[in-house]
């Protein structure tokens, strides 16, 4: 066996071989399936988006119709899940409430054939099918109202932001979002995808695997970033306060939230197209009192850590377009979880295909040979740490 060097975060250590999708960081390229972002943005919808990260291919006619008649089909939730939503606390976040109900779909479908494309193809559809009627169900159910059924002669991304809202989104509005979803849909393998594929790789069931993903998601430095930028943007306040903002956070050494990326060190293509989609919102429905906060802040970032590779992310300009959208700060990375559902089961598949369970190693740093010390003889951590025997 070969002994690598410890790399904290897995920085630049493969852990899979994939076709899916790919990342050059350095030039700020990102294609799935070999297929530039930007010209999925402009001319795929995010279900034909979807049909080529998980088949592998651009859907034919016949197939993309069948493929988006079948998620029409399966948006309902059963009663039963419905009931057990209803008991969640109003107060919970969104992200638990939909890893709760990702998981919990593994026990009305509990058949695990994991080698019968038609089990692959059912899972496929009702995950991707099902999570936006748990999220908009969620929202609505907190604030006391009953969901919303979804409308079969709506679009996917129209259908969410309906049953979100309580009326028919305007088509540009509509549009806007399934271009996110499709930006948001696949990211090689970054930390939830990790997560999916490590669960996927015990060959459990695929509610358990996005359930793993959804909460790994949910953190503030993965998904979770969006909603944190909002919460900044508000702090900040105003323009002339940019730059004291950031050299509070210069002294106290903390991140500015939406900029960074393991591996783009060059703006993302995703947050250049956010913000061209933002621009196009504010033109239309007018302007937010955020962006231009966000605007002077890219900038000021730009000329302090622009050297150090420090650009805005995917989660910079999203939450702007989705408060536009009438999408609660809150929801955002459940937003987020819709659209990488698509990824994260395109990876299990792949999983799948070729699987050997994951079991990394590990550089052992405790003691060894130590004795057990009988509970009456031991003393506290506080009175060891003030006899100095072991350090605060
Ligand atoms: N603000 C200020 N400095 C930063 C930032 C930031 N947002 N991101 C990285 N840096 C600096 C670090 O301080 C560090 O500097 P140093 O080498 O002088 O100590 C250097 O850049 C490397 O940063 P790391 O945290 O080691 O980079 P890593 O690859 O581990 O982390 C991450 C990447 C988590 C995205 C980080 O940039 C970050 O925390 N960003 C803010 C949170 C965020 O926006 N997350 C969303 C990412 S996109 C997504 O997950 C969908």
């Amino acid at each position: 066996m070969t002994f690598c060097e410890y790399r904290p975060g897995l920085e630049g250590i493969p852990a899979t071989q994939s076709s899916i999708s790919f990342v050059d960081g350095q030039r700020g390229i990102l294609e799935y399936r070999g297929i530039g972002i930007e010209e999925l943005a402009l001319n795929s919808t995010f279900l034909e988006t979807s049909y080529l990260l998980i088949w592998g291919n651009l859907p034919s006619k016949e197939e993309l119709a069948e493929f988006e008649h079948e998620i029409r089909y399966h948006r309902r939730l059963k009663y039963r899940i419905r009931d057990m939503m209803k008991c969640f606390p109003e107060s919970g976040h969104p992200m638990d409430a939909l890893q709760a109900c990702a998981a919990a779909l593994g026990l009305f479908y509990s058949r695990r054939a994991l080698d019968d494309p038609d089990y692959i193809r059912n899972a496929v559809v009702r995950l991707l099918a099902k999570i936006p009627t748990m999220v908009a169900a969620f929202q609505l159910m907190r604030k006391g109202n009953d969901p919303v059924q979804p409308r079969d002669d709506l679009d996917y991304a129209a259908n969410f932001l309906y049953m979100l809202n309580e009326q028919e989104p305007d088509p540009l509005a509509a549009h806007i979002f399934d271009i996110c979803l499709t930006l948001h849909a696949e990211h090689t393998i970054n930390a939830s995808t990790f997560s999916a594929m490590v669960t996927a790789s015990t060959l459990t069931d695929p509610y358990g695997v996005i359930a793993s993903a959804v909460g790994t998601l949910a953190g503030p430095l993965h998904g979770g970033a969006n909603e944190e930028v909002i919460f900044m943007l508000e702090e900040i306040g105003s323009i002339d306060k940019v730059e004291a903002y950031l050299d509070k956070c210069m002294q106290n050494k903390s991140k500015i939230m939406g900029f960074g990326h393991r591996v783009y060190k060059v703006k993302d293509p995703r947050a250049t197209i956010l913000q061209e989609l933002a621009e196009q919102l504010f033109e239309k429905f007018g302007g937010d009192e955020y962006y231009e906060i966000a605007v002077a802040l890219e900038k000021a970032v730009e000329e302090r850590l622009g050297q150090k590779g420090i650009y805005p992310n995917v989660d910079f300009y999203s939450g702007l377009v989705y408060r536009k959208l009438g999408i609660p700060t809150d929801l955002f990375t459940p937003v987020f979880a819709i659209a990488r559902t698509a990824g994260w089961l395109a990876h299990w598949k792949e999983q799948l295909a070729e699987n050997r369970i994951f079991r990394p190693t590990q550089i052992y740093t405790g003691s060894r040979n130590a004795p057990y010390v009988p509970i009456e003889k031991r003393q506290s951590a506080q009175d060891q740490e003030l006899l100095g025997l072991v350090s605060g």
